[in-house]
């Protein structure tokens, strides 16, 4: 069937096959979106600092065919950078040997070939990290070369209090749950429920929020954690919270006493989000909650933070030398002549409990890492039963499939303009109830589209300061202070 431009715009292609978003898509033209601040602002920004990585990495090799080669994925990302500034069309990328080329080529084409400035801003934005990863993998010294790789440690080992703070409760919880408890059924259930909110919510934000009272699961201090003060806080931003949904499915599937309980973890960024799902995966499998678990990384560097499995090595490689890693000096702490505080033995051996733990359930297969080009490709969630059939009947296998982030999000929803009010089951389409996948996203708000809100709570956010008032722009969900937790029933 073909579209008109406007439905093409609103369309979602795949295999020729048209799924109509029954909405606008969010556009670089659109001047109230935060699309067009990235595509102005903030992808210049980024595409700059890929180059003075590049800049760098070629500084540090003698190699001189790496040298050459550096210089010319330096020219590449020039030009790209140049082509973003002047609104110029996006150009077909180049066959680097991937399935996925022909569908961002073809996507570009029926969108007739639109220049940045007005352009669907989810392919864009995928389309711009495609096409730097096609200057490496077309090269042949910087094939595995992540251009984000430098930043993507350098944050976590700056998140170092909260990983110590995160560690040691870790320890004690998982520690606390091996010991045979004297405590009713009924205190034990209250108590792994409220501990499932926290690790959810930890896992959430990306830090600890209030793990202080994590030290016993005495009943009395899980209630205190219930109401504590910090909890309150952190649960204030959260707009939308289905966590208890979530919970519901994966205490019902342990009590029908299903023997394989999997649960997925879309992942979103490297570094300390990375720490935080272990945290939680950790956690639901010591819990029973889950017998494996299922990370799903990207295959190519991609927006700037997210993880390819070569991060989830490193962070598994730090934790197993921890004095190593973090006495070793930064970049900065060199630059400033001062070296890190060496870790106490308690805190070796906290961190050295969290990689026992963690490479044990790898090593057992219960928890592993699965690729698919498909996270990378440049279009929504709403094509996955059409373009990726195998890998929706693996998540059709799974209890509960967490999309961490707002970029999963986008791509669940289409990335539509949707009224705030719409359900998130209807937001995101061919994978909402029906589809035999139970969705829970855990998204902290960086973009325009939301759903699910109550009637009148998008005005109440946009009123508030910094919220965008009646400039028709959604500013409060650009700034990741809000979240949304959002559950589907898919089964
Ligand atoms: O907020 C800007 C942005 O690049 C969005 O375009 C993108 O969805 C998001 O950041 C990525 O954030 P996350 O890592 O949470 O998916
Ligand atoms: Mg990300």
């Amino acid at each position: 069937m073909e579209c008109d431009t406007k439905t093409r715009k609103n369309s979602s292609l795949c295999n020729g096959q048209r799924l109509i978003i029954s909405t606008a898509l969010s556009s670089t033209a659109d001047k109230t979106s935060f699309a067009y601040i990235s595509a102005r602002d903030r992808w210049p920004i980024i595409i700059t600092g890929a180059i003075d990585d590049v800049h760098r990495a070629v500084s540090e090799t003698t190699d001189e065919d790496k040298r050459e080669e550096g210089k010319r994925i330096v020219e590449e990302l020039a030009k790209l950078k140049y082509e973003l500034q002047h609104d110029r069309k996006l150009s077909p990328l180049p066959e680097d040997g991937q399935p996925d080329i022909a569908g961002y080529n073809k996507e570009l084409e029926q969108l007739g070939t639109p220049s940045w400035f007005d352009v669907p801003w989810l392919y864009a934005e995928c389309y711009l990290y495609r096409r730097v990863a096609t200057s490496f993998s077309l090269s042949s010294q910087w094939k595995s070369y992540d251009v984000f790789g430098r930043q993507k440690m350098s944050t976590f080992r700056s998140s170092r209090p909260a990983v110590l703070e995160l560690a040691n409760r870790y320890h004690e919880l998982i520690s606390q749950m091996g010991k045979k408890s004297d405590k009713s059924e009924e205190e034990v259930n209250t108590a792994e429920k409220i501990l499932f909110m926290e690790m959810c919510e930890i896992c959430l934000w990306g830090n600890a929020t209030d793990l202080s009272l994590l030290t016993s699961l005495t009943y009395e201090d899980i209630q205190k954690l219930q109401g504590s003060e910090a909890r309150k806080a952190s649960e204030k931003n959260i707009i939308v919270n289905d966590l208890e949904k979530a919970y519901d499915v994966l205490k019902k599937a342990k009590k029908d006493g299903k023997k394989d309980r999997q649960v997925d973890i879309v992942l979103d960024n490297a570094g300390f989000e990375l720490y935080v799902d272990l945290i939680l995966a950790g956690f639901l499998l010591s819990a029973g909650l889950a017998t494996n678990i299922i990370l799903h990384p990207k295959s190519i560097p991609w927006f700037v933070s997210d993880v390819v499995p070569a991060d989830f090595a490193a962070l598994l490689n730090a934790l197993a030398s921890p004095q190593a890693f973090y006495s070793t000096p930064s970049d900065d702490e060199k630059n400033a002549g001062t070296t890190p505080e060496p870790l106490s033995q308690k805190e070796i051996d906290e961190l050295s409990f969290l990689f026992q733990n963690w490479s044990g359930f790898h090593a057992e297969g219960q928890l592993m890492l699965r690729s698919n080009r498909f996270w990378t490709e440049g279009g929504s969630f709403w094509r996955l039963p059409t373009a990726a059939p195998r890998l929706h009947e693996d998540l059709k296998e799974s209890e509960l499939v967490i999309f961490k982030g707002d970029l999963n999000y986008r791509k669940l929803t289409g990335d539509g303009m949707w009224d705030p009010t719409t359900p998130f089951t209807k937001a995101i389409g061919p994978l909402g109830p029906g589809s035999g996948v139970n969705v829970l996203a855990l998204r902290t708000c960086k973009a325009d589209v939301v759903v699910g809100l109550k009637e009148g709570e998008d005005e109440k956010l946009r009123a508030m300061e910094e919220g965008g008032g009646d400039s028709g722009a959604r500013k409060w969900a650009w700034s990741g202070k809000w979240a949304v937790v959002s559950f589907s029933p898919g089964k």
